[in-house]
């Protein structure tokens, strides 16, 4: 299987679902490590299911910089073929970008290009749209530009509160990336 590694700030919904589906029978993909910026509750996930876990901290380096070459550093160890950001709520730097070319991609709870960044779910919601829901990309240097791999939508309903809608947004979203990383490390 194709070795991938996962980077998360949060629950990490995502990466369990990602974990499920790598442990049935002949999937393509294998995670072989998780890496958070910030102590998030989304590791238990990885340590319960014996899968090395490590925390890279910004605030831990002097500048933006040699944190970017540190979670390189980190992510290369485990020479993935395929890097998933699944809630990482920071911009990458170039020092990871250029080791893994188009082999980094992230979702997003939004449908891009409309509400990019750290709160896609509740500024879909300000605006007042009646459609919304979640995006897979390729990474590139700006915030949420990449190409489009996947698109999964849904309606807003009228009683949806930010918590309700991420929710209903998170099921669609953790099936389509499950979906996604499945295609991008099946073999051809
Ligand atoms: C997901 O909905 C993901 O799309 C979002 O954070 C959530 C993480 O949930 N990411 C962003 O907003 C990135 N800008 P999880 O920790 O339960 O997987």
């Amino acid at each position: 299987p194709v070795p991938v590694v996962v980077l998360i700030s949060g629950t990490g919904s995502n990466l369990a679902a990602l974990l499920e589906a790598s442990r049935t029978g002949d999937s393509s993909f294998e995670i072989v490590g998780v890496i958070a910026d910030r102590e998030a509750a989304g590791l238990a996930h990885a340590t319960s299911a014996g899968i090395p876990a490590e925390i890279v901290r910004l605030g831990d380096f002097p500048d933006r910089e040699a944190w970017d070459g540190a979670l390189a550093a980190a992510i290369s160890r485990y020479a993935p073929q395929l890097v998933v950001l699944a809630g990482f709520m920071k911009l990458l730097g170039p020092a990871v970008l250029e080791a893994h070319p188009g082999r980094i991609i992230n979702t997003h709870p939004a449908l891009l290009p409309s509400f990019p960044g750290a709160h896609g779910v509740r500024d879909a919601l300000a605006y007042g749209v009646k459609v919304t829901g979640a995006s897979v990309i390729e990474v590139d240097a700006g915030v949420d530009t990449g190409r489009i791999l996947a698109q999964a939508a849904l309606e807003v309903l009228p009683e949806d509160d930010e918590a309700s809608l991420h929710e209903r947004i998170k099921v669609l979203e953790r099936r389509m990336l499950v979906d996604v990383v499945a295609d991008l490390t099946r073999p051809r």
